[in-house]
């Protein structure tokens, strides 16, 4: 069945405005979730914070089982959280680790989670090592598995690195994580809306997501999957009344479920809206969306790469919706700045985001064009035409 554009677009508003190639930044949000956001605003201010919430009880509830219905998960394995990183972090510092323990990670590890790494391994002596990439620029299972042994406390990668079209063999991951019975982190922050995620299939323990990217949902919202059988290992770092529970002066108990990663204060404007978004995403069929996706990116990659002096950078076997590029002799900022004049988004991705990969091959910054499944094949066009202007 032919994808239907036309809908796709006229159900957001921002197509009548943008040629938007930024969804990896923050994607154009569906009508419904402006609508949902905006009616929560207004009967909130009519009504009241926490009585709003009161009121939204099953709103918030839904949030949690679309979560779960996109994830294969059930929905007390969910907890509602302001970002993808803070979702991360809630999980990661909630881990305890010895001094000597392996923490093994990708060469596109993202930046934020890098950081808490290099926290980790000075305040606690543990050891952070990537896993070297194989011939496609993805992680190497076979490097992994010689990487194994009993000193191995997690493997945390990331699905799709902030800096390129990558998709990481998250499965073949998970497989050997499960056989050698060591817990498994997943960033799922680029890919979740993108593509069919299931952390059955995966077997992953703990998954992060954001909702602004390819979930199209609010900014301000995340959620973080913990497989139910690892939840008594994990305490956060961070507690508060929601959390945990004040028993004594000297004496707290911590919630039982996801309670204890979710705070009491937070968006919840966004946590109800993110539920349509997700409810949005799954109507369209994230089968669908994920082939809609690379059929433009294919598109998107193919018209570029053989325009003088334009050198496309995606890596791996899989490549999905984020296009990454330079152009000899230009800075990508001053691309970013010319194509916003055209009212053409994209980002530029730098050295931080991901800097082993970025050291690695020899880069400092990119022009990172990421479609998604309302962009039109005469957007990709009308980019190309722009970027053949100023090469
Ligand atoms: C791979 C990856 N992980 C995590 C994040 C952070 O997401 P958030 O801003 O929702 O915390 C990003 C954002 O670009 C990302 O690319």
């Amino acid at each position: 069945m032919a994808f239907d554009l036309q809908r796709a677009r006229q159900e957001t508003p921002g197509c009548a405005h943008v040629l938007h190639f930024n969804n990896a930044g923050s994607s154009l949000p569906s009508q419904a979730v402006l609508d949902a956001t905006v009616d929560y605003l207004r009967e909130e201010a009519r009504i009241g914070g926490y009585e709003m919430v009161e009121k939204s009880r099953d709103a918030l509830q839904h949030t949690h089982e679309a979560a779960a219905r996109l994830l294969g998960c059930s929905p007390t394995e969910i907890a509602l959280t302001e970002s993808a990183t803070q979702a991360w972090n809630m999980a990661f510092y909630a881990l305890s680790f010895q001094p000597g323990d392996r923490i093994l990670t990708s060469i596109a590890e993202y930046g934020s989670n890098y950081l808490c790494y290099l926290q980790r391994a000075q305040k606690l002596g543990v050891s952070i090592e990537p896993i070297p990439n194989d011939e496609h620029g993805q992680i190497s299972i076979a490097a992994l598995r010689q990487m194994i042994d009993e000193r191995v406390k997690l493997i945390a990668i990331t699905h799709v690195p902030t800096n390129g079209g990558l998709v990481n063999p998250a499965v073949e991951v998970g497989k050997v994580a499960r056989e050698h019975k060591i817990l498994y982190l997943l960033v799922a922050c680029q890919s979740v809306g993108q593509m069919p995620i299931n952390v059955e299939t995966i077997g992953c323990d703990i998954l992060s997501a954001t909702g602004r990217k390819y979930l199209r949902g609010p900014r301000g919202t995340g959620f973080l999957y913990v497989r139910s059988s690892i939840l008594d290992q994990l305490e956060p770092l961070m507690l508060d009344m929601n959390a945990a529970t004040w028993l004594a002066p000297d004496r707290y108990e911590l919630n039982p479920g996801m309670a204890r990663f979710e705070s009491f204060e937070g968006h919840m404007a966004g946590r109800v809206a993110l539920g349509v978004a997700i409810d949005y995403a799954l109507q369209w069929g994230l089968d669908v969306i994920w082939r809609r996706i690379r059929d433009l990116s294919y598109a998107l990659r193919t018209h570029l790469s053989p325009m003088p002096g334009v050198i496309v950078h995606d890596r791996g076997v899989t490549q999905c919706g984020i296009v990454t590029f330079t152009v000899e002799g230009k800075d990508p900022g001053e691309i970013k700045q010319a194509l916003a004049q055209q009212q053409i988004n994209v980002s530029v991705t730098g050295r931080n985001g991901a800097l082993l990969d970025m050291d690695e091959r020899g880069l400092t910054s990119m022009v990172r064009a990421s479609v998604h499944y309302y962009n039109s094949e005469e957007e990709i066009a009308r980019f190309c035409g722009e970027i053949e202007k100023l090469i």
